[in-house]
This record gives C-alpha cells, sequence and structure tokens, in this order.
C-alpha cells in the first residue's frame, strides 16, 4: 500500500486528470480518503461505476452531492459494451481539459496527449472500466498479492494516454458499517461478520429503503416481521431451504441473499443512501 502510494505520488507530475472510481451502490464508502489527499492539486473527475446495478433516483443524488464538492462527477456502466458510452465519457475528458488543451495550443503544442490515471479500491472494477474505455484486455485483473505487473502507458482514442499502474489500493475502513458495506458488495472478504450477520445487514437496509423489492422478489405478502432473523427465515422458507427437521438453512438463505443482491436481481439498489 505504502508503495502503491509512493508510486502514484512520483507518477503524478506526468498526470493531467485523475480519475477516481467508486462503486455506485456505495458512493461514499468505497471512497478511498488517500486519494484525495495523494492527488490533491490534481484535476479530478469521480466515475461512480457500476451505475447499472445502483438506483437510479440515488445516483443522481450522489452525483448532485460530488459536484457539490467540487468534482466533474459522471455515471458509468463498464460492463456496457456500446461504443458510443467509453466515446462519450472521453468527449467528458476532453471538455474536462479544455483549458489545459487551449493552454497548449496557446505554447505551440497543439495535439499534446491528455494524461490519465484512474484510481480506486480493489473491485470497484478499475480493469473493466480500463478495458471498457480502451476497447482492449490490457488491464487484466492481475493486481493481486504477489503478482507483480509494471506501469504502461495505454493510448485511447482522441488523443488521451491512460498510465495503468500496478499495486492495491485498499479501502479506508473507518467503522463497521463501511466494513460491512464494502463486504456486502464483495469489495472485501466476507468473512469479517458471518454470512448470516452479513445478510442481516444487507435486509436491514433494503427493508428501509427497497420494502417494494424486496417483497417481489421472494414473493413475500405477510407483514414483514421486525426481527431480521425471522425475516431471512420467511426468505429461506420461501425458496425451500428447509434442512432435515424441518429447519430453515439461514445459511443458505444468507449465501444466496447476497450473491442475488450482487449480480443486481433482487433490483437496484443503493446502500450509502442519501
Ligand atoms: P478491479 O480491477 O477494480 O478490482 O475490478 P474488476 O474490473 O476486476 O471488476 C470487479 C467485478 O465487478 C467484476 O465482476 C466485473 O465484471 C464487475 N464490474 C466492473 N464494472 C462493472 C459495471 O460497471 N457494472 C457491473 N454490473 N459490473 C461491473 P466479477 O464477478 O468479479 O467477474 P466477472 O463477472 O467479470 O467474471
Amino acid at each position: 500500500m505504502t508503495k502503491t502510494k509512493r508510486m502514484i505520488e512520483e507518477c503524478l507530475g506526468r498526470i493531467d486528470v485523475v480519475i477516481e472510481l467508486v462503486d455506485a451502490r456505495i458512493p461514499l464508502s468505497s471512497k478511498n480518503p488517500d486519494i484525495m489527499r495523494l492527488c490533491k492539486d490534481k484535476p479530478r473527475m469521480i466515475v461512480l461505476n457500476k451505475s447499472d446495478l445502483s438506483d437510479s433516483i440515488q445516483n443522481k443524488k450522489w452525483l448532485q452531492y460530488y459536484r457539490e464538492q467540487g468534482y466533474h462527477a459522471i455515471l458509468f456502466d463498464s460492463k456496457n459494451k456500446k461504443k458510443n458510452s467509453s466515446n462519450l465519457l472521453l468527449d467528458q475528458i476532453h471538455n474536462f481539459c479544455s483549458e489545459k488543451t487551449r493552454k497548449d495550443t496557446e505554447r505551440g503544442m497543439s495535439g499534446k496527449a491528455i494524461k490519465i490515471m484512474v484510481l480506486g479500491i480493489p473491485n470497484v472494477g478499475k480493469s473493466t472500466f480500463i478495458n471498457c474505455i480502451s476497447g482492449s484486455n490490457r488491464a487484466k485483473a492481475e493486481d493481486r498479492p504477489g503478482v507483480t505487473r509494471g506501469k504502461q502507458w495505454i493510448s485511447l482514442q482522441n488523443g488521451i494516454d491512460l498510465l495503468d499502474m500496478p499495486g492495491i489500493l485498499w479501502p479506508k475502513i473507518e467503522d463497521q458499517t463501511i466494513a460491512e458495506k464494502l463486504a456486502i458488495t464483495g469489495a472485501i472478504k466476507d468473512n469479517i461478520l458471518d454470512i448470516e450477520s452479513l445478510s442481516i445487514k444487507l435486509l436491514t437496509i433494503l427493508k428501509e429503503n427497497y420494502e417494494k423489492s424486496l417483497r417481489a422478489r421472494y414473493k413475500i405478502t405477510e407483514d414483514l416481521p421486525n426481527d431480521y432473523y425471522d425475516l431471512l427465515c420467511i426468505i429461506g422458507k420461501k425458496r425451500g431451504f428447509i434442512v432435515s427437521g424441518g429447519q430453515i438453512d439461514t445459511e443458505r438463505t444468507a449465501i444466496i441473499l447476497i450473491d442475488e443482491f450482487r449480480a443486481g436481481k433482487i433490483g437496484n439498489f443503493t446502500l450509502d443512501v442519501l
């Protein structure tokens, strides 16, 4: 981590724009405040990635939140293979850098590439994002502990060069709630809590904010119980996860619940609710 930060600092001098990726389902919990500290003097864009999985109303609120904080904030879905979505993003980078481009032209350096760097915590979709905007598979998921890979410049269309950095920038886990949300979305290992407790945290947020979708997915018509473990049991029963003796297999239910949330099968949800 220290090595990664040092490398980022060393490269910053050559960078025009830092693109910070966050997970649109947890736009605050997936943000590493070190990025802001490291890159404080650099123009920064914030990309709320995985916006195909998050709540569209919350997406708008989070865009506004970050814009009010002075960021150039945009929504993105890195799995969207349509060329025009990555072209639109590249256009946004150009617009964002129009002042720099104007100055370069005045100095007789027109056509100079805009140099960008993409940063984000693991699982935020950095490799998928880079592949999407570069139209290649150059950014392989190799940023794993013990695997070394050098930095590489990738030339994108429209005169933008992207510096693909190795290394892992771990999330900043300032409290238990952040840890739970990171675990639910898969950014950190889900063994920080047992899976049933984690699913109960998820159910708490879903019941408070997205009850209709929860009911629809698991065909719940009865009143929801106040106890979240009882709610987990209702879901298990609906799914037929019964073990010998007629007991509900709550562990299996919890695993399914988390998996279906991650795959967006229950609905489009944002866990950091504004
Ligand atoms: P990282 O480099 O930041 O660690 O993340 P990576 O690109 O490896 O993406 C982590 C997971 O998130 C991958 O799923 C990837 O497909 C998914 N992902 C990335 N961006 C988006 C997005 O905008 N929308 C959606 N829906 N998913 C996204 P995986 O299950 O780990 O692997 P796989 O499904 O690609 O096999």
